[in-house]
């Protein structure tokens, strides 16, 4: 990981109320130069509203937010130049193919086109590159929409639930992509709702429930601190025992094994899935 002591971004203490309602509450958060960073949470936990204020798009009612090293109210257009951003709304033009679409972007983002051709191949989109936005599935305009947030090789990208309602080939392309972009030292904030995905790309992640972080940090150590730890022995005649992996199962478990009750014993191996289903209360 091509990390440097250097944030690309914080938050300190942010909240934001729309109306009464508070939506984030204190989010204190630094993300590292080429970290890969995880959002994850439940439906309306708040995800894409903080994206939205770390790209100006709304405005923190307290606390700080810092984009590239300054107070996010002192960037600049030339800052906004750095940034990609693939949001949960694509806005790609319906009535212009997707080549044409990355075009007009990189012309927006005053670039050339050279790195159209290589980017299509990349997500499997050459072939279909002069097909018209309003004739592609749900999958194609994902990815051209992701195209379209890299084309001007932004060294910071916002991504919002960039795999939502692709098949899992152009999931594997997507997640390619985003391996290719963390070694070339991007910087890239992901929201999914997908825990396999989270584990296997982010170097880092945080869980927000109803405006709050509720867990921060890498997966495996944040895996391991708040799994559930169970046994599950399944009996000839008693059923179903659950233990709890510390000292005192070394008993309960001699005894079963003795008593030729046994019939199978299950270990749960903690996964993030299982964490946030336990952390959140609630379904992904
Ligand atoms: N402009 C708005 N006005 C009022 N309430 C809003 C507005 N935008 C978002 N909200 C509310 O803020 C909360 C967080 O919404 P947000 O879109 O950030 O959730 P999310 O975590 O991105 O959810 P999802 O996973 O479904 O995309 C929700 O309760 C939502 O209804
Ligand atoms: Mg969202």
């Amino acid at each position: 990981m091509n990390t440097t002591s250097s944030p690309v971004l914080s938050m300190e203490g942010v909240s934001l109320s729309f109306g009464a309602k508070r939506v984030l509450d204190g989010l204190t958060f630094t993300v590292q130069r080429g970290e890969c960073f995880g959002f994850l949470g439940p439906s309306g936990a708040g995800k894409t509203t903080t994206i939205k204020l770390l790209t100006r798009q709304l405005t923190a009612d307290t606390g700080r937010i810092f984009l590239f090293g300054r107070p996010i109210e002192h960037t600049s257009s030339s800052d906004y130049d750095r940034i990609g951003i693939l949001s949960d709304t694509s806005a790609l033009y319906d009535r212009l193919s997707i080549e044409e679409n990355l075009r007009l972007y990189a012309k927006i983002r005053g670039r050339g086109e050279r790195a159209i051709p290589a980017l299509l191949e990349r997500v499997g989109l050459a072939d279909d590159r002069v097909t018209l936005v309003k004739a592609c599935s749900k999958g194609m305009r994902q990815r051209a929409a992701l195209l379209a947030a890299l084309v001007h090789a932004p060294e910071l990208v916002f991504l919002d639930e960039p795999t939502s309602g692709l098949d899992p080939a152009a999931r594997a392309e997507v997640h390619r992509m985003l391996r290719e972009l963390k070694r070339a030292g991007t910087t890239v904030f992901i929201t999914t709702h997908d825990m396999a995905e989270a584990e296997s790309i982010c170097d880092r992640l945080a869980i927000l429930n109803e405006g709050h972080i509720i867990a921060l940090g890498s997966p495996a150590p944040l895996t391991m601190e708040h799994a559930r730890n169970r046994i599950v022995v399944a009996t000839r005649t008693h059923g179903t025992v659950e233990l709890t992996k510390d000292a005192r199962a070394a008993d309960a478990m001699r005894d079963l094994l003795a008593s030729g009750e046994v019939v199978s014993i299950h270990s749960d191996e903690p996964d993030l899935e299982e964490v946030f289903l336990e952390l959140t209360g609630r379904e992904l």
